[in-house]
């Protein structure tokens, strides 16, 4: 895991000392001490009904980076409240393979989103990584969360700060605060993109989530993706896209998730397990780029360590420090995906 690998310096959005969660002055609304999370890699995270039993024992053993089971719109209202039992059993036995496991909640305006957070934390805190929040329209939605996650650690005897959040930016308001939204706890670790919702708050012209509307020349979703991803890498979080709705068509997912990769997104929702393998290779660098990134690493390291040079060529090429934030940056991608390398750096 990348963030126990002392020999490399942390990329920007990792849990870190560049992080809000231990910035010197960084706003925090909630009562957690400051808890340095490792980097976890979230190519493809799996939209999983928590009223399935059956979804759920399938997603157990399939190769995506994150699970959530929902408690929100893939669940009827009235199988709500017996879901959220499905979801702690679900956590709390058998076997995850390593997976982030994630719960996405109803939102704070409903009157189930305070019971989908007491019961599933009291009966599953220590099974559970994060809590997706969906339809956040201001920071004060995600300090709720956060006291009320700080409350139950406390009563549990479990470590503060330790359940993390992501939340979902999928409407005007939302998109409208998302920088507020960015900064308001220390126990956000991603800003997710909901397509679906942002569609209809917008009233865009299409009834195919995640599909460009038709008619509209451009892409219809860069500036959200831009907006939201600017928004969390000024705090040191992950930035992850929503789902692709049309399941059969692979290549438009495959144009979707490297969109999203190619502007420097960490992954992206995945709502059938066919669409995982296509998601994590669109999320994963390619094999050369990985090795030439830690080959300027090395470089950098070199010339700047033991010949106190500030730029260099390495293979014909100028390096310097901004060279050195953009291999950061493909390197923890790698590493998080157990790449190997193929070259070393050779002075000389
Ligand atoms: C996901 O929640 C979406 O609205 O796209
Ligand atoms: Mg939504």
């Amino acid at each position: 895991m990348i963030g126990g690998d002392s020999a490399h310096a942390p990329i920007v959005w990792m849990r870190s000392a560049t992080s809000n969660r231990a910035r010197p002055g960084a706003r925090s609304v909630g009562s957690v001490p400051s808890m340095a999370r490792a980097y976890r890699p979230r190519r493809s995270c799996l939209a999983v009904p928590g009223s399935s039993r059956r979804f759920i024992d399938k997603a157990r053993g399939l190769p995506c980076d994150e699970v959530f089971l929902d408690l929100e719109d893939s669940v009827a209202p009235g199988a709500k409240a017996a879901a959220r039992g499905t979801v702690i059993d679900a956590l709390s036995s058998g076997d995850w393979g390593g997976k982030l496991r994630a719960v996405r909640v109803n939102d704070a305006r409903t009157p189930w989103a305070y019971r989908d957070v007491i019961e599933v934390v009291e009966g599953a805190a220590a099974n559970l990584d994060a809590i997706v929040l969906p339809k956040v329209i201001g920071p004060a939605d995600v300090s709720w969360l956060d006291l009320l996650l700080t409350q139950l650690e406390s009563a549990l005897g479990q470590p503060a700060g330790r359940i993390g959040i992501e939340a979902q930016i999928e409407d005007a308001s939302g998109l409208a605060a998302v920088d507020a939204i960015a900064a308001a706890s220390p126990r956000l670790e991603a800003l997710v993109f909901g397509p679906a919702d942002f569609m209809a708050s917008l009233g865009m012209r299409s009834l195919e989530v995640g599909a460009q509307p038709a008619g509209y020349q451009g892409d219809a979703f860069h500036y959200p993706l831009l907006r939201i991803l600017i928004a969390a890498r000024s705090r040191g979080l992950m930035a992850i896209d929503g789902p692709y709705a049309r399941i059969a068509d692979l290549a438009g997912l495959e144009r979707s998730a490297v969109g999203a990769a190619a502007l420097g997104y960490d992954g992206k929702w995945v709502v059938h397990p066919g669409q995982i393998d296509t998601v994590n290779e669109a999320f994963t660098p390619a094999a050369d780029e990985y090795d030439r990134a830690e080959l300027i690493l090395e470089a950098y390291e070199y010339y700047t360590g033991t010949e106190q040079r500030g730029a260099a060529t390495l293979d014909g090429e100028m390096i310097d420090e901004a060279t050195r934030k953009l291999a950061l940056a493909t390197a923890a991608k790698g590493r998080a995906a157990d790449l190997t390398r193929t070259r070393r750096f050779r002075p000389g």
